[in-house]
């Protein structure tokens, strides 16, 4: 007998709340610094009426099919052409979410007998795409240019006479620091190597016209993109940018993207508009600039922290229960920051991930970092 069916599963949940690891689905509230919403996109009007228009127009909620299939709407086409055109690609591909694109990027691209590298940091939806992909993958230290080269080279040494693969973020999403994507572009070359670029964090922030941190490298035949639509585009779903090639393959042989209904029709006319709005309204990414540069002197002179450089702000606690009772302080007084422990982040960095973001404004910045000044102290 093994026992009562569910016993193993609440062990394990007890097990993850004496580690203080237990998570719970909360309700939104407070004023929002955890949200990917950068720019404000998600609620805004411009946004919401370009999708109200497409259904008064007739466009259907649900694509019906595959994208092989009936599922190829009009508006997934016109969205990949216009991001092709934005990013500086041959080619976008439309998916519904940036972590089954990643994972069909991971498993779909590299082959048997090639090596893929990543940074050790980079989000868990890469790591599990190598684990299930055909490549030998090796994890490198984050951000470390020599750790990837020294990889490759013990790998050609070893025998490796594949291709090698590198996956990076441009903007690491719980550290908000930058990848050196000059640096990591020239070892690929260096060693004929494909880069894979996840921009989550950098797409509509960073880059010119916000076209994210790799945008100078878009175009090249080794290097494909990963330009998430729910983060500062407001929307949901992703878009990989590459070379024609490598899309028509993934066409023919990535399973997430070909055994799945497509994305809905009207979150291609989101996203479609989001890119559109980039272009149009390059105030709102100024906008963020400033209050990020704000927040990080605030932060620096009241609470010591130093500044990530980015929209991203990790304040490190270390110990979860800390981390967990920190956040829910802030949550008290409506400061909407969470905590965010292992395994998102490596064991003993549990933190707060501070995001700016064009909800807030100067005054509620201000307002948060006193507040946190004041837990810090009692916490
Ligand atoms: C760096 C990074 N890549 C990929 C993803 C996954 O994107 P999506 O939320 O669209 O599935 C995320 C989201 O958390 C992320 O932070």
């Amino acid at each position: 007998m093994n026992g009562p069916p569910l016993a193993r599963y609440d062990a394990t949940l007890q097990g993850l709340a004496r580690k203080d690891r237990l998570r719970t689905l909360a309700p939104r509230a407070g004023l929002d610094f955890s949200s990917n919403d950068y720019l404000g996109l998600a609620a805004s009007k411009r946004l919401g009426d370009s999708v109200a228009a497409a259904i008064a127009q007739g466009t259907p909620v649900g694509a019906t099919g595959s994208r092989l299939l009936r599922g190829n709407a009009p508006e997934h086409e016109q969205l990949e052409a216009d991001a092709a055109a934005f990013f500086g690609a041959e080619r976008a591909l439309f998916f519904g979410s940036g972590y089954i694109a990643n994972f069909a990027l991971l498993t779909a691209l590299p082959q048997k007998g090639d090596l893929l590298v990543l940074d050790e940091l980079v989000h868990a939806s890469m790591h599990e795409g190598a684990q299930a992909g055909r490549a030998e993958f090796k994890l490198a230290a984050h951000n470390d240019v020599g750790a990837i080269e020294d990889a490759i080279t013990r790998w050609r040494a070893e025998g490796g006479m594949g291709r090698v693969w590198i996956a990076v973020e441009s903007l690491y999403s719980m550290d908000g620091d930058r990848a050196p994507m000059e640096s990591i572009v020239a070892l690929a070359d260096r060693h004929e190597a494909f880069l894979v670029v996840d921009e989550a964090h950098a797409t509509g922030v960073w880059g010119p016209d916000g076209r994210g941190l790799a945008a100078a490298f878009e175009g090249r035949d080794n290097v494909i993109a990963l330009h998430t639509c729910g983060k500062a585009l407001g929307a949901s779903g992703a878009l990989v940018t590459g070379p024609q090639t490598l899309c028509d393959y993934l066409i023919n042989r990535c399973r997430p993207f070909i055994y799945a209904t497509a994305p809905s029709p009207l979150m291609a006319v989101a996203a479609r508009e989001a890119l559109a709005m980039l272009s149009d309204e390059p105030m709102r990414r100024a906008r963020l600039h400033d209050r990020v540069a704000f927040a990080g002197r605030q932060l620096a002179e009241r609470c010591g922290v130093m500044s990530s450089g980015s929209q991203i702000q990790p304040f490190v606690i270390g110990d979860n229960r800390r981390t967990i009772a920190v956040a829910a302080a802030l949550q008290a007084r409506s400061f909407d920051i969470r905590g965010i422990r292992p395994p998102t982040v490596p064991e003993g960095t549990s933190r707060l991930r501070i995001s700016l973001t064009l909800n807030v404004d100067k005054a509620d910045i201000c307002a948060m970092v006193e507040a946190l000044a004041e837990v810090l102290a009692q916490k």
